[in-house]
């Protein structure tokens, strides 16, 4: 099964530095992929975020490595990791533990692949832990998760909760609509960054993304 998916990964994705984070090398969906241009019917998966590398993961990763020491000998939840990105670049900055999670099991491989590919240490889970009492972690990555209103409404609850016991909680998002005024009064600006042309055009709308701290 694990050898199936990784095979499916591998068959429908490119190598890509073409993002925010040239340092990392990411296999991804790409222009060059057959994919690309396939209607949804066409897809052998159902929604593979985890083959984009998107705007809000992108901030996320773009901050840990220009900040290293934000997550220097921390324990690192990558929650909703997609392609992986923000774990591989706790990783890369010596985090002391990362776990990167997603419902998909897809996108856990495609980090385990990814991870790999970047010489970086991440365990992977696929349960779904949002809402969860005892979170053993001290920094929580959450990159591109506010795209419906009704789920980013019951995430950020959580969210400030743990922000509340004292956990770091990054947000990573371009602007999208679940994130909204409500949530921006307890919310701060850590760094905006302009996206390069190809995330652009993958992201008809987004030019920039942003970096959020929730407050505590
Ligand atoms: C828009 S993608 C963002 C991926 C990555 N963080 C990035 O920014 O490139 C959102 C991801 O959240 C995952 N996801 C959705 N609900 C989730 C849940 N309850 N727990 C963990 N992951 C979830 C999806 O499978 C998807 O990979």
């Amino acid at each position: 099964m694990l050898k199936d998916l990784t095979s499916m990964v591998l068959r429908h994705t490119r190598p890509s530095r073409r993002h925010l984070t040239p340092e990392l090398i990411l296999r991804l969906i790409t222009p060059e992929c057959p994919l690309w241009n396939a209607t949804e019917d066409q897809l052998p998966f159902k929604d593979p975020f985890w083959g984009f590398y998107w705007p809000g993961g992108q901030a996320t990763a773009r901050y840990i490595l220009d900040n290293g020491e934000i997550v220097k000998n921390r324990q690192i939840l990558d929650l909703g990791c997609g392609c992986g990105a923000g774990a591989i670049a706790a990783a890369k900055m010596c985090a002391k533990r990362v776990l990167a999670n997603d419902i998909d099991s897809y996108a856990v491989t495609a980090t385990q692949i990814n991870a790999k590919l970047n010489e970086a240490s991440v365990k992977t889970s696929t349960n779904n832990i949002i809402g969860n009492n005892n979170i053993d972690f001290d920094t929580i990555l959450v990159g591109d998760m506010f795209y419906d209103e009704e789920f980013a409404n019951f995430l950020f609850q959580w969210l400030r909760r743990l922000a509340s016991e004292g956990k770091a909680v990054l947000i990573g998002d371009p602007g999208r609509h679940g994130l909204t005024a409500k949530h921006h009064q307890h919310i701060s600006l850590l760094a905006t960054y302009k996206l390069p042309e190809d995330s652009c055009l993958e992201n008809r709308g987004f030019s920039d993304t942003t970096l959020w701290m929730v407050n505590s």
